[in-house]
């Protein structure tokens, strides 16, 4: 099984509040379908869910009356987009059902518990796909915290021991500086715990769940062992579907988890 995480910034545009990219995450549901894969889809929140979180500090956990209503729309939000997801894979012949985590499970001081994931288990054994994204989930702790995609990804690598995780964002993978900002920025094609180290850099855009560095710090927890963890482009047609197959293409690997 390989697992893969929409990212915010490809499904969503980050910077415009609920923008959706239907047409990438169509595009993107077929070439998973195309690559004939068993594959477990989880998806970010992008502007569906970042940019009220940062206004509300919805992080931080319960700190005042006013954030109920923002965690109430955040949920909404996060749950429209999902809807609209779950759609796009239903079309491409991916059966698929939305699993929100903030109405199926809780988290302690920020760490999500999935449990014995037996709901999870009864769709995968039908052939349906359980779809799973960022959202504001309870917490015994702090009242409520974000569930970032990644922590998700996290939780389903330690239940199904995939033999690849891939990342989909809108960048070819990690630089030395902004591609967006420094044309003359180096992409890494390999990274691990030394070379992030060195490249520790901070997202340019709204972002709750802590940007590059903590990304990249997630795909190294996933990638002990042989698994690759992948971070790829896929706003670049047909680069998806080429990781899937195995086949070379322009990413950044994380590799030797952390030691
Ligand atoms: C964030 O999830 C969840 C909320 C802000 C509610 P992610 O951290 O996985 O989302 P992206 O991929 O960065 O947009």
């Amino acid at each position: 099984m390989i697992l893969i995480k929409l990212g915010g910034s490809v499904i969503t545009d980050k910077k415009e509040y609920r923008k959706f990219n239907r047409d990438i995450v169509a595009r993107l549901c077929s070439e998973i379908k195309d690559s004939g894969e068993d594959v477990i889809v989880v998806h970010g929140a992008g502007s569906f869910g970042h940019v009220i979180a940062k206004k509300f500090d919805l992080n931080s956990g319960y700190h005042d009356e006013e954030q109920i209503a923002a965690v109430a729309q955040v949920c909404y939000d996060v749950r429209e987009l999902n809807s609209m997801i779950v759609a796009e894979l239903n079309d491409a012949r991916i059966p698929s059902i939305s699993l929100p985590p903030g109405s199926c499970f809780m988290m302690d001081d920020r760490t999500l518990s999935i449990g014995d994931a037996e709901v999870i288990k009864a769709m995968r054994d039908k052939g349906i796909m359980p779809v799973m994204f960022g959202d504001v989930v309870q917490d015994r702790k702090l009242g409520f915290a974000i569930c970032s995609g990644d922590q998700i990804m996290e939780r389903l690598c330690e239940l199904y021991d995939p033999e690849k995780v891939i990342f989909v964002s809108d960048i070819d993978g990690l630089y030395d500086d902004d591609p967006k900002k420094s044309p003359d920025a180096k992409l890494y094609t390999d990274v691990d715990m030394d070379i992030l180290e060195s490249v520790r850099s901070e997202s340019s855009v709204d972002d709750v769940t802590g940007g590059v560095y903590e990304k990249m710090m997630s795909m190294l927890r996933m990638s002990s062992g042989d698994r690759e963890c992948v971070l790829l482009n896929g706003t670049v047609p047909g680069r998806l579907r080429s990781a899937l197959c195995g086949e070379d293409i322009i990413c950044t690997i994380a590799r030797g988890g952390i030691q």
